[in-house]
């Protein structure tokens, strides 16, 4: 079964979507001038447009106002293609280790695609952005989830590409080597990172989603109910 369908007639063979794909499935069939896969522009991004981001998402809220959130940024193309390598081979050594999380988030794919010459951890990302915090600060996971989604929603504003980086995460929590590069402070690790640079293509509209499982209880709603549900047990009893 197929995916999707392709209009014969407005397709333009460009092979956008085939350097676009995230999941690689796509093939533009009897061309050799297709793309190789880059998301982003080979443009730096500007330290002080990045500085501009994490002050507005240091507004983001904090349990109890704790404000516990620091912030790394990996400002150099290579340095984040390196963490990407770092990444595969933390993949690597769980497949080997044959722990069930390489089977469940499919770790061989991912490195057998790495092993093709596509970088599927960063994406060949200009930067990263890594939120931290003490390990033992019990809302750090959400704090920092929070802070980080706040600059995902602010960039677009300042004409950047960001996309959640999971796999680094993951490796960030579990592999030392990625941990002694990051070199974060003692008794502090990462919960955050959001790769981020000019994306190449700008698209025309929002990905579709499916239409939202919502419930509305207003206060009048519950009142009848539990008055009908009161009602009722005062019948049986
Ligand atoms: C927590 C989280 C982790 C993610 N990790 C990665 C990642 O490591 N690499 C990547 O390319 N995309 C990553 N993504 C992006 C998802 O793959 C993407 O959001 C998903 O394909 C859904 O596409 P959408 O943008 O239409 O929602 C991550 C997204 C989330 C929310």
């Amino acid at each position: 079964m197929s995916y999707f369908t392709i209009n014969k007639d407005k397709c333009k063979r460009d092979g956008i979507c085939v350097s676009e794909c995230p999941r690689l499935i796509i093939e533009l069939k009897d061309d050799s001038s297709v793309p190789t896969p880059v998301t982003y522009q080979d443009k730096e991004i500007e330290k002080e447009k990045i500085a501009k981001l994490i002050d507005i998402a240091r507004y983001s809220p904090t349990g109890r106002n704790s404000q516990m959130v620091k912030w790394l940024v990996i400002n150099s193309r290579e340095m984040v293609y390196s963490m990407a390598g770092m990444t595969i081979d933390w993949m690597r050594y769980m497949i080997k280790e044959g722990n069930p999380i390489a089977a469940s988030f499919r770790f061989g794919d991912v490195v057998k695609t790495w092993d093709t010459g596509h970088d599927i951890i960063c994406r060949g990302a200009p930067g990263l952005v890594i939120t931290y915090a003490p390990q033992e600060y019990a809302a750090a996971y959400v704090d920092c989830s929070i802070a980080i989604t706040f600059l995902d929603l602010a960039a677009p504003s300042f004409g950047f590409g960001t996309c959640w980086a999971g796999f680094f995460m993951m490796a960030a929590s579990h592999w030392p080597p990625l941990q002694q590069s990051l070199s974060l402070p003692e008794g502090h690790s990462c919960f955050g990172a959001m790769m981020i640079g000019y994306p190449k293509y700008r698209y025309q509209r929002l990905p579709l989603r499916k239409k939202p499982d919502e419930r509305v209880r207003s206060f009048l709603i519950i009142a009848t109910e539990l008055m009908a549900r009161s009602m009722h047990n005062c019948f049986l009893s």
